[in-house]
């Protein structure tokens, strides 16, 4: 974050656990004393939990920053919804869209024309070809790569390693090569 020229960089976490070296100023119950002074990223690996965060700050007015780290390789005409995070040596081709509240992880890769929906992820070191469509909450695991033109539905978990070489229209969990259903 601070490489997005932040200068001030504090924590909310319920769990008071500190966050590298940044302090730890309360939990999410304070964020009414910071809402109006701040941009609020939420820092949630869990889709629905980020998803009722930013919905809760989308109804105090929060600004919610969309956070691109310098060293991700954007192309042109990608469009970025709120609160989504992009991470370094991430890469998105020309004329994807990537809604609100995504993480797209480190050194992953989207490709030209993808849709990913609102509160996506696509983990780190995972690959998707042109023409992909992620549904909402779906999170694409570590290394696992999407072929071209599919579309995968909300909810889906497709596991570390996975390749999705067929669309996935059931939400649920996705392991293999090719991925199939285990859950
Ligand atoms: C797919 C996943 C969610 C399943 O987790 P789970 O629901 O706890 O399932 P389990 O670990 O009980 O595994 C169930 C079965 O699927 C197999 N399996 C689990 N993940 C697998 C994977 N990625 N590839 C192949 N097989 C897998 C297990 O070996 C197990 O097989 P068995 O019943 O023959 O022993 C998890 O293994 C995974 O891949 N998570 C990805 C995490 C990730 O990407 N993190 C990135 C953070 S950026």
């Amino acid at each position: 974050m601070n490489l997005n020229k932040y200068s001030e960089i504090v924590f909310l976490d319920d769990t008071q656990k500190n966050c590298m070296s940044y302090l730890v100023i309360g939990g999410f119950k304070d964020v009414d004393k910071y809402v109006d002074d701040y941009d609020i990223v939420v820092a949630i690996g869990n889709s629905n939990v980020r998803k009722k965060i930013i919905e809760e700050l989308e109804n105090k007015n929060a600004s919610i920053p969309t956070l691109i780290h310098p060293k991700a390789v954007i192309g042109v005409n990608v469009k970025f919804g709120q609160g989504t995070v992009v991470m370094a040596g991430a890469i998105i081709n020309s004329d994807a869209k990537i809604e609100k509240g995504c993480i797209i992880n480190t050194a992953s890769s989207v490709d030209h024309d993808c849709i990913i929906e609102n509160y996506a992820h696509i983990s780190v070191g995972s690959h998707l070809a042109g023409n992909v469509r992620v549904g909402e909450a779906t999170w694409i695991g570590v290394g696992a790569t999407v072929s071209d033109n599919l579309c995968i539905c909300n909810d889906v978990m497709v596991g570390a390693g996975a390749v999705v070489v067929k669309d996935i229209l059931e939400s649920g969990t996705y392991v293999g090569v090719p991925a199939r259903k285990i859950k």
